[in-house]
């Protein structure tokens, strides 16, 4: 079978833990293929709200086979915390989990590199998770970095002591204090500890897969507009978080690629700093923030709050090759009596345009909307989409002519019941 893809469109955060796993029991294998602890993915269901970072958000589902791809960036001492911390769901994680040994590893001193960088950017700065992604991906392209599968090896404390030993020399350049002794001894009992679990060769895992006719899903992390080569650079995370990261990310052939669902939510939102034309910096950004419990999963920052931006959401279909749309959190929409849609954008010259300039981090464009009547009321218990009010449906037929594509998916609460669906997704 072919492998399909589940990624964000926006700016991140958008549900893609929670659709994950809906999605699930559709599946056999899930596998994340990029990014690493600097993404937080909630689930919730019978009552339980439950964060992961690293492993695949199918692993609540017992008959799924999760697999951490070799484009994941993998921190060991957050690995082993996280499992601790699915202790009391008693799933099987030794059989059901299983790491790619070509993942790069973040060792105690990519954090510090994180912080003395973001630190020496001043007013500048990316707003990192901080928690070593962009250093250890730097490793990983300038071919110094060390990977899972090295940690079998006899020589790792020598590889190990080598890459810390060049950290430390930049730490200086950067007049960095720190004190690695507690990080570097918890550092070492955690990839012990990762020893216990599958190191395979993922891409054979993933490719047999594929052969066996096994369905496959392939969890994005971040979102498109923070893609280090289509987000808005430099203001991005250190990977590919589009569709064309599964292949490389887990060794998928481009040919392989089935549905790419793309996942929004109903408004948008944005941890950290960089452009965002739709960005409400009053009450009404409040609201909307208050409303969706707009406040980060791995690092509790205040998420940054706006109306949704078609030209950007019509950018990141374009780039992912997306099939399937999927609409997150209309329900946070419920308080407005009226909602705004960006379908383009003045330039500083007077222009109008629908594509997103290159010079989107210099300037400040400003957004054209459409003003739309609110449903101004609860979704709670709705199922069906004929249930929906007519409002909602009007906004949701409204994206459609814009995005020329169905929304066939609609979420209206965080639980994994509170879901709508009209027909049947692929
Ligand atoms: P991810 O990183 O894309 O997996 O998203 P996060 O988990 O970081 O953020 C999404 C937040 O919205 C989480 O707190 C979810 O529990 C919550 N959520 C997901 N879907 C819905 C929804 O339809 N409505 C509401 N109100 N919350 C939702
Ligand atoms: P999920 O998978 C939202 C943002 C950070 C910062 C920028 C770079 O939960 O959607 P990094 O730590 O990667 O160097 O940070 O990217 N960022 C995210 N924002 N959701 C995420 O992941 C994010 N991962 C990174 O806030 O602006
Ligand atoms: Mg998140």
């Amino acid at each position: 079978m072919a492998v399909d893809v589940l990624l964000g469109l926006q700016w991140g955060d958008e549900g893609k833990g929670k659709i994950v796993d809906v999605l699930a029991p559709r599946y056999q294998v899930v596998a994340r293929f990029q990014g690493g602890p600097n993404a937080g993915h909630t689930l919730e269901f019978d009552g339980f709200k439950h964060v992961l970072h690293q492993i695949p958000s199918g692993i609540f589902r017992q008959e799924v086979q999760n697999i951490i791809g070799n484009g994941v960036v993998l921190d060991p001492i957050i690995f082993k915390k996280e499992i601790e911390g699915l202790a009391h769901f008693n799933l099987d994680l030794k059989k059901n989990l299983e790491i790619s040994k070509k993942a790069s590893i973040i060792l105690p001193t990519h954090r510090l590199l994180d912080a003395a960088y973001e630190l020496a950017k001043g007013k500048e700065k990316i707003g990192s998770t901080l928690k070593g992604i962009g250093p250890t991906y730097t490793d990983k392209i300038s071919r110094q970095g060390l990977r899972v599968g090295d940690m079998i090896s006899p020589n790792f404390p020598e590889k190990y002591k080598a890459l810390v030993d060049r950290h430390k020399a930049i730490l200086d350049v950067y007049q960095y204090e720190y004190d690695l002794a507690e990080a570097e001894a918890a550092f070492f009992e955690a990839v012990d500890f990762m020893k216990q679990f599958p190191l395979v060769d993922s891409e054979y895992s993933v490719n047999h897969a594929i052969t066996e006719g096994k369905t496959i899903l392939a969890e994005g992390a971040q979102g498109s507009l923070l893609d280090v080569d289509f987000g808005s650079y430099p203001f991005v995370t250190s990977s590919n978080t589009v569709t064309a990261g599964a292949c490389t990310g887990l060794g998928v052939a481009p040919k392989n690629i089935g549905e790419v669902y793309g996942i929004f939510k109903a408004y948008a939102t944005r941890v950290g700093s960089g452009p965002f034309p739709t960005e409400l910096e009053d009450e009404v950004g409040e609201a909307m923030r208050q409303e969706g419990r707009e406040f980060g999963s791995t690092t509790g920052r205040p998420r940054r709050c706006g109306w949704i931006d078609l030209p950007a959401l019509k950018y990141a279909m374009m780039i992912n090759g997306v099939t399937q749309l999927i609409m997150m959190k209309a329900d946070v929409l419920n308080i407005f009596e009226e909602i705004q849609v960006c379908t383009a954008y003045e330039m500083p010259d007077g222009t109008v345009t629908d594509q997103i300039p290159f010079e989107i981090t210099d300037i400040k464009v400003k957004p054209i909307y459409s003003t739309l009547p609110g449903w101004h009321c609860s979704l709670e218990g709705m199922r069906d989409f004929n249930e929906l009010p007519a409002e909602l449906t009007n906004y949701i037929a409204f994206l459609e002519k814009h995005l020329n594509l169905p929304i066939n998916f609609i979420s209206t609460g965080p639980d994994r019941e509170a879901c709508v669906l009209r027909g049947s997704l692929a």
